[in-house]
């Protein structure tokens, strides 16, 4: 292989910079061109490609967001766009591709590796919902994020003595829901993962709490379960408890990212490089028991990531 290429698809996640960074980086030391991809796919068939340099990705580790700016391409979900995009890269006589980003980016990667592109993809989403991965770059730093605003909240809720319920992203998963409930001391997390009783699951539980002497609450909402408002107004005028909504929403998809995340973003876009400098293609790389490992894209799209339950459950058992 003597050129790759680095894009961004799907929702920016923090770590997504560094995780360029190091695929650019690492290839350069090989002795790899690289080139890099404006826009995901959508820049490929648009020909927004650009040679990068070790000196293009300085000062970029400790940001947020993605220089090279995300999409989400339909074009590419046709077989013409694919057939498109093997074309791009054999005019821009790229080798090989590393795609950074979730699933639907991975579909991607898979079709053109199909036809011939080896593509080995990156798993960046704040949502930690790529099954084969028990972590995806941007979580941490969302989940730290999300901590920090339910603290603010818990202040303000405090001296109200109100409920506060905040919502967090997860449209399908509620790791960020679950872990920012555990570390923020909620006593309600509803995830999407799980069927969501009202009675039990949210007004038994509060009034539970109340009785045994809680004077403010904190509930925490992934986005999948339905509206905060919602949630917010049925405890109000089901248990007279005065309560406010807030949605963090796209917050927790900026800012710098944490240790963490700029870690494993470097770890994870340095293994991506070596598989395609050995001509590996179709591939996810993942983590496993903490250690680095990759799956073939196929095999890791038919995974299943189930939530934590022991964590729901140690979080129902505390919560009170
Ligand atoms: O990145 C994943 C995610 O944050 C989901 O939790 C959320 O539902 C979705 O992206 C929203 O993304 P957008 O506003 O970019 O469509």
């Amino acid at each position: 292989i003597k050129t790759i290429g680095v894009l961004t698809s799907g929702g920016d996640a923090p770590g997504m910079n560094a995780a360029i960074r190091a695929v650019v980086r690492t290839a350069i030391s090989m002795g790899i061109k690289v080139k890099g991809i404006m826009r995901g796919y959508s820049g490929l068939l648009n020909e927004e490609i650009m040679d990068m340099s070790i000196r293009s990705v300085s000062e970029i580790i400790q940001r947020g967001g993605t220089i090279l700016y995300t999409a989400r391409c339909l074009e590419f979900k046709e077989m013409s766009g694919v057939m498109k995009g093997k074309e791009m890269c054999e005019k821009h006589g790229i080798d090989g591709l590393v795609v950074i980003g979730g699933d639907g980016s991975f579909r991607g990667a898979q079709d053109l590796s199909n036809v011939g592109v080896p593509c080995v993809g990156v798993p960046g989403t704040i949502d930690n919902d790529i099954a084969c991965s028990e972590y995806t770059i941007g979580y941490d730093t969302a989940m730290n994020t999300a901590m920090e605003m339910v603290d603010k909240l818990r202040d303000t809720a405090h001296s109200h003595e109100r409920c506060s319920v905040v919502e967090v992203m997860g449209r399908r998963a509620g790791h960020i829901a679950l872990n920012t409930g555990i570390a923020c001391g909620a006593c309600v997390i509803l995830v999407p993962e799980k069927p969501f009783d009202p009675q039990k699951d949210l007004l038994d539980r509060i009034r539970y709490s109340q009785s045994v002497g809680k004077r403010h609450f904190i509930v925490v909402v992934a986005e999948g379960v339905g509206s905060a408002g919602d949630i917010a107004g049925l405890i109000q005028n089901t248990l007279g408890i005065d309560s406010r909504t807030t949605v963090l929403g796209h917050v927790q998809r900026g800012g710098s990212p944490t240790l963490r995340d700029r870690v494993m973003a470097t770890k994870m876009g340095y293994r991506a490089v070596e598989l395609l400098s050995q001509n590996i293609g179709n591939r996810v790389v993942a983590i496993q028991k903490g250690e680095l490992v990759d799956f073939e894209i196929n095999e890791a799209l038919a995974m299943q990531k189930t939530i934590d339950e022991r964590l729901l459950n140690i979080g129902h058992a505390i919560s009170i």
